[in-house]
């Protein structure tokens, strides 16, 4: 029992960073990492889910698995009769701040454990060094769901949106490559291979295997193109805003508010990507902690901006539709608008792709590194000085299921495996704070211990508003990991194994310590 609470000490883990087999290349700043911060964060969600969250959500009645998990344990079976979420209304951008306030208070307790312990795990290490193997194995596996699932849903999504822009233009892709094999039911869709969401995947991979300064450059021109579609939308619908577009303020009340915030709470997921590229980052204890804190307050204020441009532009009921922000453009007759908000929402999914593909591939190397997972995954490129195998198998095991099934549904996953990171982080800072008091910190969170018993609370509450099946989901994802741990990770940890000889390096492979 004890060595599953067996922790790894931080002086380890930076000495094991920096060996030369495993060294990635260091070549981020400050900036750099902002606009990772930026390119993971803002992706499609700001344009597709300010619709949903303002004008409330229908849900299916008569299931319980589609209820809030709070509303059944509150409730039990009458939870069945829920029949929708009410929305924030015009208020949707209170949604949006509440939420930055939360992801904040998490994001306080991510600079500060990135600022101690700059290595390419992010969570994952962080737990390693504070809540032992058992609980770094499971939240290594719960930030793999995070990145793989929300990057299938886009890869899916993207196909769908490359498909509808071309029809723009009178050009159709066929069917049998851009839909995935299966549908929902898992039925046969009649497509041979959704090879587009496919490519996209794979092409991007191919960026990130040649190296972290390209990838950071493409991001940041990602970036740039997004910025100024989502500024250019601020600035031109602003002037067609009518106030009484905003009255009733808050049709649904706090309730609805609070809703709304679950909802939206998917737009924020990616700040936490920002501490997997600590080791690739030149002076991490100041430039992390500044690039989540940074990212985090450029995206609230455009995200605020855009729910109060929205709302005003149209009424609130009328926002409940897939592509809310183009229709409401259409509404106000602001085609060119519309089409520079469609390339920025392209430029969002691919941006979001690419960090959290970096996010991926960076956690299975930290977890290889520490043996949990096979040595093949550790491996450094000589050349190019990136994960390469983690890469691309990362790689592989978003764009094969992105090419097979119907993933959009699934996205809920990523917002409970976040909130499940975002707890043992803050868990993380108070253990520290307690464990090892004198060890420097370049950023400490302040108002400890409140600030992250704060954070947990708040990932808390948002978790019990996620539908019992995303739980049901979560738990079964979590039984196979543990499967694995037992099965391979217990075994093959450095802790599981005999004492062992020094890494022997051999054109650029770990030769195994056996
Ligand atoms: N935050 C990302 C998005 O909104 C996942 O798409």
């Amino acid at each position: 029992m004890t060595s599953l609470l067996r922790t790894k000490s931080i002086d380890k883990l930076l000495a094991e960073a920096d060996e030369p087999e495993h060294r990635l290349r260091k070549t981020l700043g400050p900036w750099s990492l902002t606009a990772l911060g930026i390119g993971a964060i803002i992706g499609t969600g700001i344009f597709v889910l300010t619709g949903t969250a303002a004008a409330g959500e229908v849900l299916e009645v008569g299931s319980i698995l589609k209820a809030p998990l709070l509303d059944v344990l509150l409730h039990g079976r009458h939870a069945l009769g829920v029949a929708g979420r009410p929305g924030a209304g015009p208020a949707i951008a209170l949604s949006f701040f509440l939420v930055a306030i939360a992801c904040a208070l998490a994001g306080l307790c991510y600079a500060e454990l990135a600022s101690m312990i700059p290595i390419a795990g992010s969570a994952y290490t962080y737990a390693y060094a504070t809540l032992g193997e058992l609980v770094a194995w499971i939240i290594g596996w719960d930030l793999i769901l995070e990145y793989a699932v929300s990057n299938m849903a886009v890869a899916v999504g993207f196909s769908a949106y490359i498909d509808s822009l071309l029809g723009g233009f009178g050009l159709r892709l066929p069917a049998s490559v851009s839909n995935p094999v299966f549908d929902d039911s898992l039925r046969l869709t009649g497509s041979s291979f959704n090879l587009v969401g496919f490519l996209v995947v794979m092409m991007l991979t191919v960026v990130l295997v040649r190296g972290i300064r390209e990838s950071a450059d493409i991001n940041n021109f990602m970036v740039t193109v997004k910025l100024i579609a989502i500024l250019i939308f601020i600035v031109a619908a602003s002037r067609h805003v009518q106030v009484s577009n905003w009255k009733p303020l808050m049709p649904n009340g706090w309730q609805g508010v609070l809703t709304g915030g679950a909802i939206v709470f998917f737009t924020y997921i990616g700040f936490d990507s920002v501490s997997t590229a600590a080791e690739e980052t030149r002076n991490p204890q100041k430039d992390v902690p500044f690039g989540i804190i940074a990212s985090l307050i450029i995206c609230t204020i455009l995200y605020c901006s855009v729910a109060i441009v929205l709302t005003g532009i149209q009424n609130w009921r009328e926002l409940r539709n897939a592509a809310p922000v183009a229709h409401a453009l259409e509404y106000i007759h602001l085609y060119g608008v519309e089409r520079s908000v469609t390339i920025g929402a392209l430029m969002g999914m691919l941006s979001s792709l690419l960090v959290f593909q970096l996010g991926q591939a960076r956690v299975w190397f930290a977890m290889s590194r520490d043996g949990l997972l096979p040595e093949a995954f550790s491996r450094v490129h000589r050349k190019f000085r990136t994960p390469h195998v983690s890469t691309w198998v990362a790689g592989f095991f978003v764009a094969v299921p992105a090419a097979l099934f119907n993933i959009g549904t699934l996205s809920d996953l990523a917002n409970i495996g976040t909130l499940f990171a975002f707890i043992l982080v803050s868990l993380g800072v108070l253990v520290l704070r307690r464990k090892q008091p004198e060890r420097r910190r370049a950023f400490r969170a302040p108002w400890a211990p409140v600030l992250p018993v704060a954070a947990i609370a708040c990932c808390l509450i948002l978790m019990a508003s996620l539908p019992l099946e995303t739980w049901l989901r979560f738990f079964v994802w979590l039984v196979i990991g543990l499967a694995i741990y037992f099965a391979y990770g217990r075994h093959h940890s450095e802790f599981g194994r005999a004492p062992r000889a020094p890494a022997v390096v051999r054109e650029g492979v770990v030769a195994p310590n056996l």
